[in-house]
Formats: structure tokens, C-alpha cells, sequence
């Protein structure tokens, strides 16, 4: 209970330093210069292109391990707006700390990293120190730049496996591999720097099976050599550059007994980026507000003998500047009926066998997604003949 005790009056200064702190802030992020590491990759180059569209002004960061060097001049055609790219390995602290010093970021998509589940389990090394170390660096250039808004790209995989689906946001985290490790470490960190700098505030998206590709053909999924996810591969199949889709098991306990997952069209995974931006905008100017409120609020709390009220404003404080959203469709869809749509989309009957489970692999993956209905306003809108077309399209117009 905090006594009514008179709070020192704040000055008329005060108050305008605070408005133009809280604007300033809400400017900065109006400069809206935002930083994609990976931004020429499959999920980076969507959002690149949404973000672009909505005024920002963004910089990608690539060492195009994963990704074509004229992803960035695509872009541009697409929006016509410029894209600056630097061609940069986040596992360079120095070259790292040098773009940071070149630009005034208002805030950071991170992407960059290395993604393949079954690679990760035969190099587990290459994975700790390309996604860590690169995140590392990363933070430790955004610290020393006070850039302090981040949006994470991490993944479905960081739930355990033995979670019930569909998958909440509080269900406890763990991996089978050192892809999902790598995630769940790196939610970890920004989970604990969170807690102890309230200036940073962070945003973790929780994908499941981005596919489909942007309408105009001209960016895409490009993965190297023979594709391990499954719409890429259906597609090669498509175009005739595969003979056969090996659908990896038929006997699982679903509907028609292939695995399911919760597949999301990349632009609408792509929009739920811009989302999660305006999100930490609001994040901002609230805690502005909050931080305004509470030390007066605290100020006066403190005082009192019951410091309990403090505390658990201050527990409220440290949950609320870092958050994770699952961004999905939240519905499953199964192996065969993403074939069917494909076929749907290419206008052709393709050829498909049942091959062996693949190791590691579930039966059905999918998470309940109405936190981020709620809290970020966030729904994805497209469905599964249009990821199919849009993928199939961009398929036939790849390089
Ligand atoms: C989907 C389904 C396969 C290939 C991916 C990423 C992971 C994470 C989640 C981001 C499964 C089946 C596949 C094929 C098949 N995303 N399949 N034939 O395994 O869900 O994981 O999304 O972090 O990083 O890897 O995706 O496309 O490999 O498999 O039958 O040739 O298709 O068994 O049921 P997955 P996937």
C-alpha cells in the first residue's frame, strides 16, 4: 500500500526534458534506420522489402555464405528504394564493431546464422561458433552504440520435444540438436541482459516453416545445392531438376500419415517483422511514460516501509522489455497435402514415394499463436495454395 505522501514537484524543465526524451526516442525511431544481419537471405530479404515499403531505411549485413550477392540490387528493384548492404561476418568483432561506428541504428533484426538441423548434429562446433560468437559480437557492438531494440529471429525448435502441441510461449525450452541449442542459448542471453539493463528491449519471434516467396518472382528461397527443407525440394522436383519427392514416413499418428507442421507464407512472417517493429516502438514510449511514472511511483514506494511494491514493479518492468511471440498460422498441415497444393499451383501431377522417418523428425509440430494476435496485433493472412503459387513462381524464374 503506498501511502499518499506528497511527491516532490517536478519542474516545468523536468517535464519538457521528458517529452523530448520520450519524442526523441519516438523520433529516433521515426529515422527509422534498421539493421537486418542475414538481410540478404530468404526471411531478410522479405522483411527488407516490407520494411523499405513502410519508409524505413534498412542495412543489411551478409557474408552471402547462404545467399546471392544480388539479392540487395533486387530489392531495390522491387521497392524501388535504395538497399545498402555490407558485405560483413558477424564472427569479425572488428569488422562488426566498424558498422556499427559507420551508421545510427535505431534498432536490429538479427537473422544471420547457420540453420540446417541435421547439419548442426555432424558439425556441432562450426554452429556454437558461427551463431554464438556471431550473436556475441553483434551485442556487444549494439551495447557499446546504445543501440538497445532488438527483434530476434529465433525458432520453433527451442520447445522440447515432449511439450503437447500446439506450442505456448511459456512451454519450457530445450533442443535435440545444436541448431535448436544455439536458439535456445541465444534467448538465454538476451533473456539475462534484459534483466539487468531495462534499456534494452527485445522481441523474440518464434518461426515454424516460413515458404513462398514475394509476387513478383524476383526473391525467393535460394538454398545451396540439394534442398533439405520440404516445399524447395517439391518444387526442384517441379522444374524437373529432381526425379522424385521422398515423402519421409507415411505412418505417423495424423491424418494421413505424414508429418505435419505450421507452415506461414514468408511475407506474412515478413509483416509480422514490421509488426513486431511498430511493438517495440510502442515499448519504448511506454516505458518512456512508465520510467517517468514509476520513479515517481517507486520514488515514493521506496519510502514506505512495504518495499515489496517496488519490487514487483520492478519484476513487471524486467518481464515487460523482453518478449517472444510464436508467429505462425497456428493450423498444421501435412506433407501430402502441401504436395496436393503444389500440384494445384504447377498444374501438374508430381511424383512422390514413401521413403524412411527421417531422424529427429516429429510427427506433428505446430504452436498456438493468439499471443501474438493479441499483443502485436499479428495474423498471418495467406494460405497454403498461395505460398505454393508464389513459391512455384518464383521457382520457374530463379536463377
Ligand atoms: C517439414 C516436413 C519432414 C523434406 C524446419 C527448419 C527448422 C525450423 C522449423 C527455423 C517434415 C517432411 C521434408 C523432404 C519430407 N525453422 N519432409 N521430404 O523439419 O519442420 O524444420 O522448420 O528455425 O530450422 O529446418 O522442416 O521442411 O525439413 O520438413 O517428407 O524432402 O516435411 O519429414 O515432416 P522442419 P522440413
Amino acid at each position: 500500500m503506498i501511502e499518499n505522501r506528497t511527491i516532490p514537484e517536478r519542474s516545468i524543465d523536468d517535464n519538457v526534458t521528458d517529452l523530448l526524451m520520450a519524442n526523441r526516442d519516438a523520433s529516433r525511431s521515426d529515422n527509422k534506420t534498421i539493421l537486418l544481419t542475414g538481410g540478404a537471405g530468404f526471411i531478410g530479404s522479405h522483411t527488407a522489402v516490407v520494411l523499405l515499403d513502410r519508409g524505413y531505411d534498412v542495412v543489411l549485413l551478409d557474408n552471402f555464405s547462404n545467399s546471392k550477392r544480388d539479392v540487395p540490387a533486387r530489392i531495390e528493384k522491387i521497392t524501388d528504394r535504395s538497399c545498402i548492404c555490407e558485405e560483413v561476418d558477424l564472427t569479425d568483432e572488428a569488422a562488426v564493431a566498424t558498422v556499427f561506428n559507420k551508421y545510427d541504428f535505431d534498432a536490429v533484426i538479427h537473422f544471420a546464422g547457420i540453420k540446417s538441423v541435421g547439419e548442426s548434429v555432424e558439425k556441432p562446433l562450426e554452429y556454437y561458433d558461427n551463431n554464438l560468437t556471431g550473436t556475441i559480437n553483434l551485442l556487444k557492438a549494439m551495447n557499446a552504440s546504445d543501440v538497445k531494440n532488438l527483434i530476434f529471429s529465433s525458432s520453433a525448435t527451442v520447445y522440447r520435444q515432449d511439450n503437447p502441441v500446439p506450442y505456448y510461449e511459456n512451454y519450457p525450452l530445450g533442443a535435440t540438436n545444436p541448431y535448436g541449442w544455439t536458439k535456445v542459448i541465444i534467448e538465454r542471453i538476451l533473456t539475462d541482459m534484459g534483466a539487468v539493463d531495462h534499456a534494452w528491449r527485445v522481441i523474440m519471434l518464434r518461426y515454424f516453416n516460413p515458404i513462398g516467396a514475394h509476387e513478383s518472382g524476383l526473391i525467393g528461397e535460394e538454398p545451396q545445392g540439394i534442398p533439405n527443407n520440404l516445399l524447395p525440394y517439391v518444387a526442384k522436383v517441379a522444374a524437373g531438376d529432381l526425379p522424385e519427392i521422398r515423402i519421409f514416413g507415411d505412418d505417423y499418428d495424423t491424418p494421413d500419415g505424414s508429418g505435419v507442421r505450421d507452415y506461414i507464407h514468408v511475407m506474412d512472417l515478413a509483416e509480422g517483422h514490421l509488426v513486431a517493429m511498430e511493438y517495440l516502438r510502442r515499448m519504448i514510449d511506454r516505458d518512456n511514460k512508465k520510467e517517468i511514472t514509476e520513479k515517481d511511483a517507486c520514488s515514493v514506494a521506496s519510502l514506505t516501509e512495504n518495499s515489496s511494491a517496488t519490487d514487483e514493479k520492478e519484476r513487471r518492468l524486467k518481464d515487460l522489455n523482453v518478449r517472444a511471440f510464436n508467429i505462425g498460422t497456428g493450423k498444421g498441415t501435412s506433407v501430402k497435402e502441401i504436395i496436393a497444393a503444389f500440384e494445384r499451383a504447377c498444374g501438374k501431377e508430381l511424383s512422390k514415394a514413401a521413403y524412411p522417418r527421417r531422424p529427429g523428425d516429429l510427427a506433428t509440430v505446430y504452436a498456438d499463436t493468439s499471443l501474438a494476435e493479441k499483443e502485436l496485433g499479428f495474423k498471418a493472412r495467406r494460405g497454403i495454395d498461395e505460398m505454393c503459387i508464389d513459391s512455384w513462381r518464383w521457382q520457374q524464374t530463379a536463377r
